[in-house]
């Protein structure tokens, strides 16, 4: 299942982690790919799913930067923008992105909103699952080379062959797949549950029965990045929908069930990421704990310069969610029609709009992602201390 390739993920994370760190104390990741091929969700979606499904994300949404609807559910910039910017490399382009002869010189970007790992069903918001992105790669792969066997003429658009070699590979998704209700489910069962969601992200593309990893070692993939999982319990939407009793909470507002699951999920998946290393020692397989970063930034936002941890910028209803309403939708709400509209300060907010974070908080987030100390293995020029990285 689809559980598997994010287990496999997960325990090539860890292991290599560690075995990076005793081997390799020193090492210096140089921040500087040629091209990036992504997978993900909405947290990395560059406008996939609007492509693909023909939705229109209206303004506000790419109020701040695009000043226009830039098919991306935040006020401006995600995380990938700010990684691509830091690389010199213009932002990536969505692999369904038809029009306008679009360039995927430097990369290519699968991840679609609301996608999960495990595969899409009828209900599902988003049907290009982890295991149709990876085929989508795969046959992305393909139709390059074979086109540029053919003609020199769409080089300018096209990655050459070494790129998918030096080429950077980031897997950022499973947060939809952890969105369910915890409060009837036991402990065994979440652990089952995230087991599978593992088995998926390893095994991914079921229909040949191929290991995720291994078929893209074998394609030459040698630079790796798994982003884990956030804190989806301090999301706005979360806490609305299963759980606004202070009891379910921790002290920070939160809700603990859906934060213990994200945890759970890390921590294996972090394991997988070690034993993946261990298996492919030619391979850079980097693991970043994006949950430390967002937790670190919605508990102490006023210290990064926020003053809204949860409550969203763009929504309505007021505190403490201000998300009755999702933003730019528009409802009749006691008889009167409502649109649900962004505040005037969105940089205050590390949420946008209950579910996905501000521009300025993704912009904190990268800060922190290249400073290099929330990864295994971390990437910085100085030693840190064992001690201090987050399993
Ligand atoms: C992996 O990283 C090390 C330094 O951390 C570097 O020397 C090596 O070239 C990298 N390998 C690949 C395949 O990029
Ligand atoms: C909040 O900041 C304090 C002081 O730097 C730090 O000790 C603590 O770990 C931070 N909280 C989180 C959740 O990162």
């Amino acid at each position: 299942m689809k559980m598997n390739l994010i287990i496999l993920l997960l325990s090539l994370l860890s292991c290599s982690i560690l075995s990076h760190l005793l081997a390799n104390p020193n090492s210096i990741v140089d921040f500087n790919f040629p091209a990036v091929f992504n997978f993900g969700d909405s947290n990395s979606d560059t406008g996939e799913i609007s492509a693909g499904l023909g939705v229109h994300l209206s303004l506000p949404y790419g109020c701040t930067y695009f000043h226009k609807s830039s098919s991306r559910t935040c006020d401006g910039r995600l995380v990938i923008d700010f990684l691509m910017d830091a690389m010199g490399l213009p932002f990536l382009n969505p692999y369904l992105n038809a029009i306008g002869a679009p360039s995927f010189r430097n990369g290519c970007n699968f991840a679609a909103s609301g996608c999960t790992v495990l595969p899409a069903t009828a209900q599902s918001n988003c049907p290009f699952s982890f295991g149709i992105q990876v085929s989508q790669f795969l046959q992305f792969k393909a139709e390059v080379l074979r086109l540029q066997s053919e003609t020199k003429e769409l080089d300018k658009y096209l990655p050459p062959e070494d790129y998918f070699n030096k080429g950077l590979y980031m897997f950022d998704i499973g947060q939809n797949d952890l969105r369910v209700d915890y409060d009837s489910m036991p402990l065994d069962q979440v652990l089952a549950f995230i087991q599978t969601i593992l088995a998926e992200f390893e095994a991914g593309i079921k229909a040949n029965r191929i290991l995720v990893p291994q078929k893209l070692y074998e394609e030459g993939a040698r630079n790796i990045w798994v982003h884990n999982t956030g804190p989806h319990g301090c999301l706005a939407q979360i806490i609305a929908k299963y759980g606004t009793d202070p009891s379910k909470h921790d002290e920070h507002g939160c809700l603990s069930s859906h934060n213990q699951a994200a945890k759970i999920f890390n921590l294996q998946l972090h394991e997988r990421c070690k034993k993946l290393q261990s298996q492919y020692s030619e391979a850079n397989i980097t693991y970043t704990n994006i949950f430390a970063i967002k937790f670190d930034l919605i508990v102490n936002c006023s210290r990064y310069g926020f003053k809204q941890p949860i409550m969203a910028c763009c929504g309505y209803g007021g505190p403490p969610l201000n998300n009755d309403i999702m933003c730019s939708q528009t409802k009749v709400l006691n008889g009167r029609s409502v649109t649900a509209k962004a505040c005037s300060n969105s940089a205050e907010y590390v949420s946008w709009d209950g579910v996905h974070l501000t521009e300025a908080a993704n912009r904190y987030i990268s800060t922190q992602i290249l400073s290099g100390k929330f990864s295994d293995p971390p990437f910085s020029s100085k030693m840190p201390s064992l001690l201090n990285l987050e399993f």
